[in-house]
């Protein structure tokens, strides 16, 4: 193994990879992934969701402090420079809003934002002929899927909010641009729920406001700065009433997307992956889960349904595993221990 491990490092050694939004929740767990697989990541972020101490976090946990640079990744002309200045062998896209409540709010500013960034990038990807781009999706493009668990070929469902259509809207661009450029390899990574933080607690989620997403009511409810977590609905047709989803380590999400840049992938086309643990786990089992691996309790109440809400969405993870060799590390109890030290040094920042 440990050859394994020094072989594939020496092959990744000095591979530049950009990174757009690499100061965020996952790109900023991918970046230390990329490190440690033996990449040098280039970040680009504007810093709009993300707070710059994450990179000398970053330097704490890989004692590398990544290049980066603070810009919008749809300014092409400073999108030109980086790749002018550097050899960039592979791309990795998160940079994007992603609020689903926001966007129904605020459509326009999604539409312009992650449909833009995407145009912009991708025109130099090829202007600079990078041969490998990740694509960061979501599960969210399924709409409400008429099974589970659910795979790549799924049909592309009705998606009620705007952040949920500009990731169809994405994927199309994405599979046309493959299409018509074959040296461009594009992948399209179909999250589902991402979720903990780095085992360190030195990096993790930092949700702006009031979290949309449960675990990070959860933790910010123990942590006493939220009162009382809502479950929104307990009358689901689910194992105890109230939604399942599929929680995934955000440390596994993260290699996952290493994975993808494996060269030995078959040339040119869109490949399209779903990152889950394969396991449906309800809004109650996440509470209790959390309760019992950080001996503490979270005030909770049962509340109305959450518009737009799914009964049950899970991943079958079968065709990232067999064609890239990707299994998730982390349990749920790991990933809800992770949490919680996360949440607790950000309250002692
Ligand atoms: C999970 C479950 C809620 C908060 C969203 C995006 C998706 C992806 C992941 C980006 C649901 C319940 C939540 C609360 C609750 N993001 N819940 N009380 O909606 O599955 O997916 O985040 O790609 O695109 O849609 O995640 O964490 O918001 O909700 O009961 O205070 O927790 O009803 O059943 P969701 P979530």
């Amino acid at each position: 193994m440990l050859f394994l491990t020094i072989f594939t490092e020496t092959m990744n050694k000095d591979r530049k990879i950009l990174v757009t939004g690499g100061a965020g929740f996952i790109g900023s767990h991918t970046v230390v992934s990329l490190i440690e697989s033996g990449f040098t990541p280039i970040i680009i972020d504007d810093f709009r969701n993300s707070e710059k101490f994450i990179l000398d976090r970053i330097n704490q946990i890989t004692a590398l402090h990544p290049i980066a640079y603070e810009f919008d990744c749809a300014d092409q002309n400073k999108l030109r420079e980086v790749f002018t200045e550097h050899e960039i062998g592979g791309i990795i896209h998160f940079a994007a809003d992603k609020a689903v409540g926001e966007s129904v709010k605020l459509p326009l500013k999604y539409y312009e934002n992650n449909i833009q960034s995407l145009v912009s990038l991708l025109k130099i990807a090829i202007e600079f002929k990078v041969p490998d781009f990740v694509f960061s999706s979501s599960c969210t493009v399924y709409g409400e899927p008429d099974k589970v668990p659910v795979d790549e070929n799924a049909p592309i469902g009705f998606t009620a909010s705007p952040y949920g259509y500009t990731k169809q809207v994405c994927e199309r661009i994405c599979r046309d641009t493959a299409y018509a450029y074959s040296n461009l390899k594009i992948t399209l990574l179909r999250y589902f729920n991402p979720i903990g933080a780095h085992p360190s607690g030195l990096i993790g989620e930092l949700p702006l406001g009031v979290p949309n997403n449960l675990v990070p009511f959860v933790t910010q409810t123990a942590a006493g700065i939220r009162d009382q977590l809502t479950v929104f609905g307990n009358d689901y047709p689910t194992v105890d009433g109230t939604c399942v989803r599929d929680y995934i380590h955000v440390c596994d999400l993260a290699d996952a997307h290493v994975a993808a840049l494996n060269p030995s992938k078959e040339e040119g086309g869109v490949n399209i992956f779903n990152v889950g643990t394969g396991l449906g786990s309800s809004v109650l089992e996440v509470v209790r889960t959390f309760e019992k691996v950080n001996n503490l309790s979270v005030n909770h109440k049962i509340g109305e349904r959450r518009e737009g809400d799914a009964a049950a969405v899970f991943a079958d993870n079968s065709k990232i595993s067999s064609e890239l060799g990707w299994k998730p590390k982390y349990t749920l109890s790991d990933a809800l221990a992770h949490a919680w030290t996360w949440q607790k040094q950000l309250n002692e920042k």
